[in-house]
């Protein structure tokens, strides 16, 4: 891909993280491990996708204002909760993630689980700030209520609950589809969707961004199952082979490695056909879900 694309993602990253660190915790006071944790966890890297999709969705719809912030920093807070949950012993029980150790393997069990569950519940704390930056606050309202939809039991929990119930189980394709769905594809969708929703688009719009945003995830859950098996912890920051360390049915056990592939690529272009349906232009959005087909991390 061009030389150019690469400096304008990798600047819209640096972007993003200023956007983010900008409302993570001050490490002060007598509750200073969890900051510490908190911001550990958040600040030891990632691909920072999520508000920098959601930042790019509302500029395809015309978006301009401040509110997009606390949802950006709130929706990658929720993303990296949900990465230290699932590195815990009880569940994947692996060591490193973003090149790091893993929250537990610093912090200890303890710490871990509140720091996954208080920069959940700190995002929401973060993204109702845009009640008072001037925007229409219904549209705020609706954009909370999409985050905690797409985060509870209707989307990433209930996606992680099947994930590791079915743990060493042969999984079917059906079920399977359920997992990536919720497990990976809601919060991409609420990301999409809370771009769509602060910008004004209309109920048909925001309805075609979710199905949009939740094909990009099936095709980055699928990308993320070939990676376990094909990449390398250097390349990743997280180990590979977790997910046969875990017995895990994954759409590359299923299907075999090299389908994987040709679905990651059709999967992915289906969902860029429906970015071009859309009105505005953002080529960098159409880019950017490209790249993730080829993404070597
Ligand atoms: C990892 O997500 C978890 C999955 C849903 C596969 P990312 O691959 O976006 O992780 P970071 O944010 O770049 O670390
Ligand atoms: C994770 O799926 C999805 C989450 C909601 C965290 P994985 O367990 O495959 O993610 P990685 O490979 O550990 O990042
Ligand atoms: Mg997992
Ligand atoms: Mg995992
Ligand atoms: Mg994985």
């Amino acid at each position: 891909m061009a030389d150019n694309f690469k400096e304008r993602f990798s600047q819209a990253v640096k972007e993003t993280e200023t956007v983010v660190y900008s409302y993570l915790p001050e490490e002060t006071g007598h509750q200073k491990t969890i900051f510490e944790a908190m911001n550990y966890s958040v600040k030891a890297g990632g691909k920072r996708l999520r508000p920098l999709l959601m930042r790019e969705v509302y500029r395809l719809f015309g978006g301009n204002g401040p509110e997009i912030e606390p949802f950006m920093a709130a929706m990658e807070m929720i993303h990296t909760s949900s990465l230290i949950h699932d590195d815990l012993p009880c569940m994947d029980n692996d060591e490193y993630r973003r090149g790091k150790l893993t929250t537990w393997k610093a912090y200890g069990y303890d710490m871990a689980v509140l720091a996954g569950d208080a920069l959940m519940i700190y995002a929401f704390e973060t993204a109702s700030k845009a009640f008072s930056m001037g925007a229409d606050p219904a549209k705020v309202g609706h954009a909370i209520g999409i985050l905690a939809e797409k985060t509870g039991i209707y989307g990433m929990i209930g996606g992680q609950t099947v994930d590791v119930e079915l743990t060493g189980k042969a999984v079917p394709r059906e079920k399977l589809d359920f997992i990536y769905r919720l497990k990976t594809g809601a919060l991409l969708e609420a990301s999409m969707m809370i771009g769509a929703v602060l910008a004004g688009a209309t109920v048909e719009e925001i309805k075609e961004v979710e199905t949009m945003a939740s094909e990009v995830g099936l095709a980055f859950q699928i990308q993320d199952d070939i990676l376990d098996v094909t990449s390398t912890q250097e390349e990743l920051g997280k180990p590979v082979l977790s997910d046969k360390k875990n017995e895990k049915t994954t759409y590359v056990t299923l299907e075999g490695l090299e389908k994987a592939k040709r679905d990651v690529k059709e999967i992915s272009d289906r969902a860029a056909g429906r970015l071009a349906g859309l009105p505005g232009k953002n080529e960098f959005l159409y880019n950017i879900i490209e790249m993730l087909v080829n993404r070597r991390n």
